[in-house]
């Protein structure tokens, strides 16, 4: 028994890193694959590799008009949805204009990552909730971050926005619960995991390297995730392995979130 047979599961972001391993796990695991972002030459192909129980979708997660057209495709080919991924999101350091520290940030770049990271996911949760409704099993899962639980000096935006996912996971979680909407959702927090997000931060070649040591260096598991960690924490998440499971959220991180213990060395 495949763990997610028959399921029509929808994910924002799916063109490359993390959404991508989603999509190419969950369709192992018998899911029906509506793969959304906005780069649609690499979705196109991501679907595609994945085979006919897959298709391509644009969807520019902070826009609302994209969410109503995204919501009457899914109506018309399968009905409904089982499950939502609301893993699209931007660091903002590529995307928007610097700096992003508390001091100095600009205000234009600030709202573009809310846009990305906080709207589009307040919009998911809410299309998403209204194309759930009529299933038996429903599942939202939210990737939020570790900048959600701690802060960012560098990329104050993007740990914010990261906040608010985590938390707003819980209302979307209580409000579903109340309802007797038999809808759940979490949020995962991913640590450094190595996807094309980090290249602008990493650079190339030899001091590439050296980065993602100094990196590694730094989680007590010693080396960076890989997108796949993350996919199979939104496996147990989506499936109904986690039916009693509603409003957590779940680190997968390498023990960055564990803490630092700032005292010696042990033996
Ligand atoms: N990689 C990490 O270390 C890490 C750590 C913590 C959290 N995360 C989160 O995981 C998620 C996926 O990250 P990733 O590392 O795979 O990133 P990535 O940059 O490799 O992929 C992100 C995808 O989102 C798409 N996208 C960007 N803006 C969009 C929009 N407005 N609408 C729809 N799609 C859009 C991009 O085209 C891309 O395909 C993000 O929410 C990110 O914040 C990543």
């Amino acid at each position: 028994m495949l763990r997610l047979e028959n399921k029509n599961v929808l994910i924002t972001g799916a063109s490359r890193g993390i959404g991508k391993a989603i999509a190419e796990l969950f369709s192992e695991e018998g899911a029906n694959v509506i793969v959304t972002d906005i780069d649609d030459e690499s979705g196109n192909n991501v679907a595609a590799g994945i085979g006919e129980s897959s298709c391509y979708l644009h969807l520019d997660v902070g826009k609302e008009d994209d969410w109503i057209a995204a919501s009457e495709f899914v109506k018309n080919k399968y009905g409904g949805l089982d499950i939502m991924v609301n893993n699209a999101g931007i660091a903002g350091i590529l995307e928007t204009q610097g700096p992003h520290d508390p001091e100095n940030l600009n205000i234009k770049s600030w709202h573009k990552v809310h846009e990305t990271n906080l709207d589009g996911v307040a919009l998911g949760c809410k299309y998403g909730i209204r194309l759930m409704k009529n299933s038996t099993s429903g599942s939202i899962v939210n990737i939020s971050s570790r900048s959600g639980i701690i802060g960012i000096p560098f990329a104050a935006a993007y740990a914010s926005s990261k906040a608010a996912v985590r938390n707003h996971t819980k209302s979307v979680a209580l409000y579903c619960a109340e309802k007797k909407y038999r809808i759940r959702c979490n949020s995962i927090h991913p640590g450094a995991i190595y996807t094309p997000l980090w290249d602008v931060m990493l650079g190339d070649g030899e001091q590439r390297d050296s980065m993602v040591k100094a990196i590694s260096s730094e989680i007590p598991l010693g080396v960076m995730g890989e997108p796949k960690d993350v996919a199979y924490a939104a496996l147990y998440l989506a499936s109904d392995e986690s039916k009693y499971v509603t409003g957590i959220e779940l680190n997968v991180d390498g023990g960055i979130l564990a803490g630092s213990t700032a005292s010696p060395p042990g033996k």
